[in-house]
């Protein structure tokens, strides 16, 4: 019995690469051949072999770390003839294993795996569990390619059953293996509806995320994500994923309001202040809220809150990412003052110094990209809110006035709201009344 260094061997044009996967563990008996670790450089993945058989004492490396020709992988006890010449590396010589020339071919690169693993909005199906251990000991057989793909897939390669020669695992295989998985997906369907019913995403058990080497396919460089967009980013997908959200689409005759806003703008230029079209929509949003107190609410377990006061939030585009600032008691203030609070906490928004308290408290939110375009988006509902109006850019349409077509200024609005507390009827219903009251603002006094 001696010890031995197995080694990185000449592993080609690479200088240095990682290792992805390690497929041995201390105490298994390996044989001559048998693959040790998989390494993986921008343009290939590749198995390192080992050039003894023995069992494994120790691994040196772990996945993750950066090896090169000589870094040594594992330490291994060798009997017999092996173990004579392994007695000089335990000395201080080493011997290198050699990488197979199959194995140290590039990788061609995957199908997009969203190809093989489900249709775009189709609900992933779940994937058994990874089994470590006993699942390990039995080295699957697969070529880095197909073991690269399966990754990508997340499909855990020790679970697929082989067809190739000595049942190594192929492509087909790792397709068909997700195949079945998909088919499974009822049954997922059926687990996440016992889910819990909000505040928590547990059960929903998704396939991992892709892992794409995008380097293969064009040069590329890589940014890290703002502060805002991490915090913005996680909110708005747990809103996504526990709201059920519904999107109605509607328009507002807003000429003779349109007419209005820019004839007071011309008599008050001197004032500073510009009246803006979404100052009128925040008043419009709280007569709607008023007359459907179901969209001014929030689901607290199995009770709607519903609020008496009525905070509007409003987002607004930043160099740094989406921000909702909020204007407070929205229905205690006139059109001028809501003018000149959106503009100041627009402007605080965009310099980044908006205090938690002012973008906190909102039963009700308005998205306007009508200063940028768009026809009609599916606005995220900012949670605990129900409800959040989206509004595009308004253009002159004709309209049928019950004799002849005439030009009207049309506002494109998007109300998105949560089925668990609105139903369709309600959104239509609030929809038409918001419009109303921008077509005629004096119904806001009725
Ligand atoms: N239709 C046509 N024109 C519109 C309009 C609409 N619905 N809404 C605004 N405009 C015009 C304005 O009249 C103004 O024109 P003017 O300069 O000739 O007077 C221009 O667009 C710019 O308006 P803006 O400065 O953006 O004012 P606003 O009150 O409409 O919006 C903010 C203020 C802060 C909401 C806005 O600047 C912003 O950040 N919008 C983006 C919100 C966002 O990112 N939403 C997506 C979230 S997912």
């Amino acid at each position: 019995m001696a010890l031995v260094d197995i080694q990185v061997p000449d592993i080609g044009d690479f200088d240095e690469v990682g290792v992805i996967e390690l497929l041995v563990k201390p105490g298994d008996t390996i044989k001559v051949e048998q693959s040790l670790i998989t390494v993986e450089s921008d343009k290939a993945s590749m198995e390192i072999p080992s050039s003894h058989a023995g069992q494994v004492k120790e691994l040196r490396v772990q996945v993750g770390d950066k090896v090169k020709e000589g870094s040594v992988l594992l330490t291994l006890e060798v009997a017999g003839a092996a173990g004579a010449a392994g007695a000089a590396n335990a000395a201080g010589a080493t011997e290198p294993a050699t990488p197979t020339a199959a194995a140290a071919a590039p990788v061609a690169a995957p199908a997009s795996p969203s190809t093989a693993a489900a249709p775009a909005g189709a609900t992933p199906p779940a994937i058994p569990a990874q089994q470590p251990g006993p699942a390990m000991t039995g080295l699957p057989h697969a070529s880095p390619s197909v073991r690269k793909f399966a990754r990508e897939l997340g499909v855990p390669i020790a679970q697929v059953k082989g067809t190739g020669p000595k049942g190594r695992i192929t492509l087909d295989d790792v397709q068909a293996f997700t195949r079945q998985v998909m088919s499974g997906a009822m049954q997922t369907q059926a687990q996440a509806a016992q889910a819990p019913a909000a505040g928590s995403a547990a059960g929903l058990d998704l396939l991992p995320w892709p892992k794409i080497d995008f380097a293969k396919f064009g040069p590329v460089e890589r940014k890290e994500l703002g502060r805002i967009k991490k915090i913005s980013g996680a909110n708005l997908h747990r809103n996504w994923v526990l709201i059920p959200h519904v999107t109605n689409h509607d328009d507002a005759d807003i000429t003779e309001l349109e007419a209005f806003r820019v004839q007071f703008n011309k008599e008050n230029d001197k004032s500073g202040i510009k009246v803006t079209m979404l100052a009128f929509m925040i008043r419009a949003a709280v007569a709607a809220l008023r007359k459907f107190p179901e969209f001014n609410a929030s689901i607290d377990g199995e009770q709607l809150v519903l609020k008496n006061y009525f905070h509007i939030g409003f987002a607004a585009d930043t160099p740094n990412g989406l921000m909702v600032p909020v204007i407070r008691d929205a229905d205690q203030k006139g059109i001028v003052q809501i003018s000149q609070e959106m503009a100041e906490l627009a402007k605080k928004a965009r310099d980044g110094k908006l205090a938690p308290a002012e973008m906190s408290g909102a039963g009700f939110s308005i998205s306007s990209l009508g200063g940028i375009g768009g026809r009609y988006f599916t606005p995220i509902i900012n949670a605990p809110e129900v409800a959040i109006m989206g509004v595009c850019k308004s253009r002159l349409e004709p309209q049928w006035d019950g004799k002849q077509f005439v030009p009207r200024l049309m506002l494109p609005l998007s109300l998105s709201w949560d089925h668990r507390v609105i139903d369709g009827a309600a959104a239509a219903r609030f929809n038409l009344y918001f419009a109303s009251l921008l077509a005629d603002m004096r119904r806001i006094m009725m």
